[in-house]
């Protein structure tokens, strides 16, 4: 979604500022801009730029073109208005007096506007930005002090919102603040930096302050002072970021998604890791002690897209190992429903960004009602995290391509990590059993690079299906699960239509699809539904389909039915999903690059959701 980007410092600011927005790219946008003060004259220049950064970066020479060491950029994902260069960012008063970069949406702007036109504003763009911008300028001008502007601003506004404002009276200076949108302040050896997201100032700095809901920052060249919304002085601690900046690069490979495809079998390793120590896990990092969670007796697990599917493999685990029931919702669907949580439930919220809005509102909505909630995050201090009873971050390091992989397989570690533990405690499993589980979960590192190993076969594979109208995935149990992940995988970057069925449902209406050559996928790594669910492939071939098997070596049998197989190692069956998710990552991939796609930025779709 849209990205922020501020500087103020010894350095220019454009070529920074730009630097920033490109390692932002992958959120998602439509058009970009920035804003640069500069020193001699005073003046501030905003350029503008509709489509790629690059047409930014060709307008302004690389930045080199605006001169200034204090300003502001921002990548537009469009939500009031088309995109345009007339509703890209930084947008500004007539007189420049207020230059404003915003993300989130203002949910009361039509009432503002009135109000505002009723002051005699005029407005010249569609987007909700241009009444922050203006409503800031009405209270500055009448209280001449930014913080005050910044303040009132804040409370007269609903939604959500990250900012960062330039004053053209206060040079050297810049502002920032936030609710329910991601901003962080970044400290360098040459200035105060702003952004929404780490990897765009990871280059800078790795010491960075969070800003919290209803805060503001005032940056110049040597400090960063905090305030509340009652505008007394906050004190706050900078924190260092673990991931460096090269994680963020592409690493000699031609796609993010295939760098962090490949990155798997390390984040796994880090995050068995970083929980599983001398034998036993452990979560007081978590905060979790073993005796709360034998305590509970429910969990809810909820989240958006690959996390909910996270959740659907989890729940399979968590209630065959452990017993425990396990609803799994969508958090769109969950905060809207009035949900009825039992007592001593826990809720999970799963979420690699963790500010996914609807994720993030079905943590509050818990957190009112007092249920303890565990976040499953990956990005350190992300709203989800901070505000979490226990969070337990996921170690993949930066995921930039849209589309979920190496984020996906940690989320499917702390799954089993949590299941493995709760059966212990509620004796479910033995301590024989239990290491078991433990050393063959070790082993997943390896087996996923062993999947990785035979890629070339789903390159080929892929590049035939490239002109696909319609793909099916089907399984049952576990096998579900990955279908599920598969599907999204295939159409959310290579523009397929696909869907995921479980299995045994085909008769009830989906085999009304099934026509001569249409691509059917099966997942077969439970043993157990291994033969249910080659029935159903029988069924689909015979009315047409063209089948790929996906299954276990070993399972050679599928041959007879399977025009196409590809096979994965045999593990613990608890785990298949971190296995066979490979090959059809692999498969959304190489149709995507046979098409000639965007593969890490696919159309409409943003890195995160933070807006509903
Ligand atoms: C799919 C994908 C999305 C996200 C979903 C939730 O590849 O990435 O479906 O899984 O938007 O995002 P997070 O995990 O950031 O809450």
């Amino acid at each position: 979604m849209c990205g922020i980007v501020g500087y103020v410092g010894e350095e220019q600011a454009a070529p920074i500022l730009l630097e920033g927005l490109a390692k932002l790219e992958y959120r998602g946008y439509d058009s970009a801009g920035i804003a640069v003060r500069n020193e001699t004259s005073g003046d501030i220049s905003i350029v503008k730029a509709k489509g790629r950064l690059k047409i930014l970066s060709e307008k302004t020479d690389n930045g080199r073109s605006v001169h200034g060491t204090c300003g502001i950029g921002h990548t537009r994902w469009a939500t009031h208005g088309e995109p345009s260069e007339n509703n890209a960012h930084p947008h500004c008063t007539d007189d420049k007096s207020v230059v404003l970069v915003h993300n989130g949406i203002i949910e009361n702007y039509q009432e503002l506007k009135d109000k505002l036109v009723k002051s005699g504003y005029t407005f010249y763009s569609q987007t909700d930005t241009e009444i922050a911008v203006k409503l800031v300028d009405y209270y500055y001008k009448k209280t001449g002090t930014p913080l005050e502007a910044l303040t009132r601003s804040m409370l007269r506004i609903r939604g959500s919102y990250a900012f960062g404002v330039m004053f053209h009276d206060h040079p050297g200076k810049l502002f920032a603040a936030r609710k329910d949108s991601p901003l962080i302040i970044g400290r360098s050896s040459s200035g105060s930096l702003i952004a929404s997201d780490v990897p765009a100032i990871l280059d800078k700095t790795r010491h960075v302050y969070y800003i919290d809901n209803m805060e503001i920052a005032e940056l110049t060249k040597d400090e960063v002072h905090f305030y509340n919304i009652d505008r007394e002085e906050i004190q706050k601690e900078i924190v260092e970021i673990k991931w460096d900046a090269e994680s963020a690069e592409k690493g000699g490979y031609e796609h993010f998604m295939l760098k962090e495809i490949h990155e798997q079998p390390k984040a796994v390793q880090d995050m068995i890791g970083a929980y599983v120590k001398d034998g036993a896990i452990d979560f007081s990092e978590v905060g979790l002690d073993d005796a709360a969670l034998k305590e509970f007796e429910r969990i809810y697990i909820v989240a958006c897209g690959s996390a909910y599917h996270v959740g659907m493999a989890g729940k399979y685990v968590f209630e065959d190992l452990a017993r425990i029931p396990v609803e799994v919702d969508l958090a769109s669907e969950f905060r809207y429903r009035n949900p009825i949580v039992a007592p001593n439930s826990l809720v999970i919220i799963v979420s690699q960004s963790g500010e996914t809005a609807d994720s993030l509102a079905a943590l509050r909505l818990m957190k009112e009602r007092e249920v303890p909630v565990m976040g499953i995050v990956n990005v350190v201090g992300s709203s989800i995290a901070r505000e979490s009873d226990y969070t337990l971050y996921t170690y993949a390091g930066p995921e930039i391509s849209v589309a979920t992989t190496k984020a996906y397989s940690t989320q499917l570690i702390a799954m089993y990590l949590l299941a493995i533990q709760a059966a212990k405690e509620k004796e479910m499993i033995d301590d024989d059993r239990y290491a078991e589980l433990l050393a063959e979960m070790e082993t997943l590192p390896s087996k996923i690079q062993k999947t990785l190993d035979d890629k070339e076969r789903i390159q080929w594979f892929a590049s035939k299906y490239a002109n696909a109208r319609d793909i099916f995935f089907i399984g049952r149990g576990l096998d579900y699960a990955i279908s599920l992940e598969g599907s999204l995988k295939m159409k959310e970057i290579s523009y397929i239509h696909s869907e995921a069925y479980a299995a045994g449902e085909l008769k009830h209406g989906p085999i009304s699809l099934v026509e001569n050559g249409i691509l059917v996928v099966g997942v077969l790594t439970q043993s157990d539904l291994f033969e249910k669910t080659l029935s159903n492939m029988v069924e689909v071939k015979s009315r047409g389909a063209y089948l790929m098997g996906l299954t276990t070596y070993g399972n050679y049998n599928i041959e007879d039915t399977a025009d196409f197989s590809v096979y994965v190692p045999k593990t613990e069956e608890y785990f298949t999903t971190s296995l066979a998710i490979v090959p059809l990552q692999l498969m959304g991939y190489y149709v995507s690059v046979a098409k000639g796609l965007d593969v890490d930025k696919p159309r409409n779709l943003a890195k995160s959701v933070t807006v509903e």
